[in-house]
């Protein structure tokens, strides 16, 4: 983990209340996809997690909802602004854990921290199946980018405004794909339902509310099959197997 301060190079609206924002700075404790940063933001005691969408050496970029104050503070931030961050947070996705294929199953903003995985996976000569579930188009983030890189993207979206209308679940039912390892992130439901209707080893990404962020304060503990585990230092990411949900 690193604490260190990031110069905002952009800010942008990429989809109803969500933004892109990258960030320049040191970006050396980022080891693997699914690893996030905590922002700190002037006013607000506690830190904001969010995932690493990409990095390279001299800078990083996360997507965030405005959801809350500490986002909506966010949304306006300007470029050329100083934040300080913890950087590299968490375990991340194991990309060595899938052989040949692997079916990456998103819901919402569960697409960013996937994003790295896909890319890293596809790197190394490997066949990635992405399954994006939107509420409706006006949510969808990254579509373009998961199918540039060369994966095989399928949606859904609840309303039926962009591919087909359902659940993650119900596209993974329709598409049949084929893999030997499932990632998935997002909404709880949704990963829940993941994990319940795939057969075969995964991982999932869970999400907790967070103090500390980096381990000290266990206010983020979850309990797994094998005992309490804090989500932000021994997760976010947890084996199927593991999960108690
Ligand atoms: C490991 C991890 C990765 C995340 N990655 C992303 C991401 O890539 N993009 C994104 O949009 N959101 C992500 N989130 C959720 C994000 O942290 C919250 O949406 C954000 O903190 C809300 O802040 P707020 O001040 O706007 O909301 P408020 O509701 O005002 O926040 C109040 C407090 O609750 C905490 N909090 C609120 N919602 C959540 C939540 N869902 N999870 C954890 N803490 C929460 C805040 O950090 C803050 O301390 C992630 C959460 C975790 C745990
Ligand atoms: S948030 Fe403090 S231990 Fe996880």
């Amino acid at each position: 983990m690193e604490k260190a301060l990031y110069t905002i190079l952009s800010n942008e609206l990429i989809a109803d209340k969500t933004y892109r924002m990258r960030l320049q700075g040191p970006t050396g404790a980022l080891k693997r996809a699914g690893q996030f940063v905590d922002v700190a933001i002037d006013g607000f005691f506690l830190r904001r997690p969010l995932a690493a969408q990409e990095w390279d050496p001299e800078s990083l970029a996360v997507i965030y909802k405005v959801v809350g104050q500490g986002t909506e503070v966010m949304s306006a931030m300007q470029p050329g602004q100083v934040l300080e961050l913890l950087c590299g947070l968490g375990n991340g996705f194991d990309a060595g854990a899938c052989r040949q294929s692997a079916l990456i199953a998103c819901g919402g903003l569960g697409a960013s921290p996937v994003f790295s995985l896909a890319k890293e996976l596809i790197a190394q000569g490997k066949k990635v199946c992405v399954v994006m579930g939107f509420n409706t188009d006006a949510d969808a983030v990254l579509v373009d980018d998961f199918k540039a890189m060369g994966a095989d993207v399928h949606l859904a979206t609840l309303d039926g405004s962009l591919g087909i209308k359902g659940f993650v679940t119900d596209a993974i039912k329709a598409v049949q794909p084929e893999f030997d390892y499932f990632y998935t992130c997002g909404p709880a439901p949704m990963m829940k339902a993941v994990c319940a209707s795939l057969e075969g080893p995964g991982e999932a990404s869970l999400e907790e509310r967070m103090g500390c962020g980096c381990g000290i304060c266990y206010g983020c503990t979850c309990h797994t099959a094998s005992g309490p585990r804090r989500v932000c230092a021994d997760g976010p990411v947890f084996k199927k197997e593991d999960i108690i949900w």
